[in-house]
């Protein structure tokens, strides 16, 4: 009987407050779908702490090839709904994408269709298959134009995972690395999970996304920043997270 005046445990809350990168932009890939499935989404995100996100859809060849033109109709009609939700008011978007290097991009990127996060910063993903020859030349091309290239969650392309040593030259090279919240939960698998690990130890994090495609993301990234493992994890990562310096 005195279980009803014991004191629920608060769910615990990201020390940042800028979520890099999410898929919660409705019906421009496979995250949300419609804008019901979008609040429900940036409500996990309040949950969590986040106030700024960046709506970083995909924009890859055949599948997804989104141009300012599409991205930014849903953008607006999203900004205005969110801003017409009492309990949403406050929470900042801001539109960029996640751009994978294919020939679709190298098409876009010619006629200057790419669109930054505030900071000039820039979410580049690369193919899964294999490390492209033109990657080193591309991230120093986008760094002459003034843009911050970020790559896009290094722990999850299979070929860094025995090859560290690139990602250090990757990362001396002056390029962000975005890990996502659901790597270090496990949820890609223990390869993943323990190349993002290693990262967090040599301090190869500069940024966390949750990439959330949908609410069971969200649900494994709630139970992992409750868990033990993160709150080790968090005093290791902390000073080197830069999420919130991603605004104008
Ligand atoms: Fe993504």
């Amino acid at each position: 009987m005195f279980n009803i005046f014991k004191k629920k445990k608060q769910d615990a809350t990201l020390f940042y407050t800028t979520d890099v990168h999410c898929h919660i932009l409705p019906g421009v890939d496979h995250g949300a779908q419609t804008i019901e499935d979008s609040l429900a989404m940036l409500r996990e995100e309040k949950q969590m702490g986040i106030n700024r996100v960046v709506l970083t859809s995909h924009v890859t060849a055949d599948t997804f090839e989104n141009t300012p033109d599409t991205l930014k109709p849903a953008f607006e009609l999203l900004k205005q709904v969110v801003s017409e939700t009492e309990d949403l008011r406050g929470m900042q978007l801001f539109l960029s994408a996640e751009y994978r290097i294919d020939e679709f991009w190298d098409k876009q990127y010619e006629l200057g269709n790419q669109i930054a996060m505030p900071g000039n910063y820039i979410l580049m993903e690369n193919s899964f298959h294999q490390e492209l020859l033109e990657l080193d030349n591309l991230l120093f091309d986008l760094r002459v134009k003034g843009y911050k290239p970020i790559l896009a969650h290094p722990e999850r392309y299979g070929y860094y995972a025995q090859r560290h040593q690139r990602l250090e030259q990757l990362h001396n090279m002056g390029i962000k690395f975005q890990v996502n919240l659901l790597s270090l939960a496990g949820y890609f698998g223990q390869h993943c999970r323990e190349t993002a690990l290693w990262m967090a130890k040599n301090g190869m994090i500069d940024m966390l996304g949750s990439d959330m495609h949908g609410l069971d993301h969200a649900k494994v990234i709630k139970n992992y920043i409750n868990s033990k493992e993160w709150n080790k994890l968090v005093p290791i990562i902390h000073s080197h997270i830069i999420n919130d310096l991603v605004r104008d």
